[in-house]
């Protein structure tokens, strides 16, 4: 199946006067399962394009299909509810709530999504012993290392079991040894649950790891 089509899309960023195209005709289909680097330079529209597969912004032209659905029609509300319950997202800055723990953390899309505390226990120990964090249930952010953050917020994308995620260059604040531990998680976590990954990067080690690498230059694909 398709989880991802991208057709024809086009984005200008409007700012006054000036108009920047950040993306000129992407056309892109990303199958079920699949674990996709997206490559570029600074500025070639990786993000833009994460953002507008996300949900979290609209093309200028062309349309997006999640699920082989059009995203283009959906409401406010409707593309919060897809967001929450078929989207999972993990930042370059790890972007964890400071005041709440890591368990709290990862429970926060449960609770989103109305899970009972109950099933929330069972599933937010399940997938923080399964990223190597059993031990770190009660520790706050900045009690752990930018690798161990980064962990968090994995399981955070991943506690409501989604069938996309979406990461921005999850590993540009880690040192090359935990980028590389991270991008093996992400991989395992790909295989063993089947959910799909499609993520940003420039670090040419990461881009080797991936199944498949589409290459963005001036915002097309090249
Ligand atoms: N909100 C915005 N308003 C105006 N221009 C923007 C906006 N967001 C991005 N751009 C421009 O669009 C282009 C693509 O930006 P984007 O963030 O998608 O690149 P990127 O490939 O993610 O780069 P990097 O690797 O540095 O993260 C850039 O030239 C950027 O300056
Ligand atoms: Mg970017």
């Amino acid at each position: 199946m398709e989880i991802v089509r991208v057709n024809k899309v086009k984005k200008v960023y409007q700012m006054g006067e000036l108009s920047f195209t950040a993306l000129c005709g992407v056309d892109l289909v990303v199958r079920t399962g699949e674990f996709l680097a997206l490559a570029g330079p600074s500025g070639s529209g990786k993000t833009t394009l994460l953002n507008l597969i996300g949900c979290l912004d609209h093309p200028t032209t062309g349309e997006i299909f999640l699920e082989e659905e059009s995203i283009a029609n959906l409401s406010p509300d409707q593309l919060a509810d897809l967001r929450k319950k078929k989207l999972g997202f993990i930042f370059q800055s790890f972007n964890l709530i400071p005041v709440l723990t890591a368990f709290e953390n990862v429970e926060y899309p449960l609770i989103i999504n109305k899970v009972k505390p109950a099933e929330r226990r069972k599933r937010v120990s399940k997938i923080l012993s399964e990223v190597g964090l059993g031990d770190k249930l009660t520790n706050f952010p900045h009690q752990l290392s930018g690798g161990q953050q980064q962990r968090v917020s994995i399981a955070r994308a991943l506690v409501h079991q989604p069938a996309l995620v979406l990461a921005d260059e999850p590993t540009a604040n880690l040192d090359s040894q935990t980028g590389q531990e991270i991008v093996s998680l992400m991989q395992q976590l790909n295989q063993d649950q089947g959910v799909s990954f499609i993520f940003a990067t420039h670090d040419q080690r990461i881009i080797e790891r991936a199944a498949r690498v589409v290459n963005l230059v001036d915002g097309k694909i090249a």
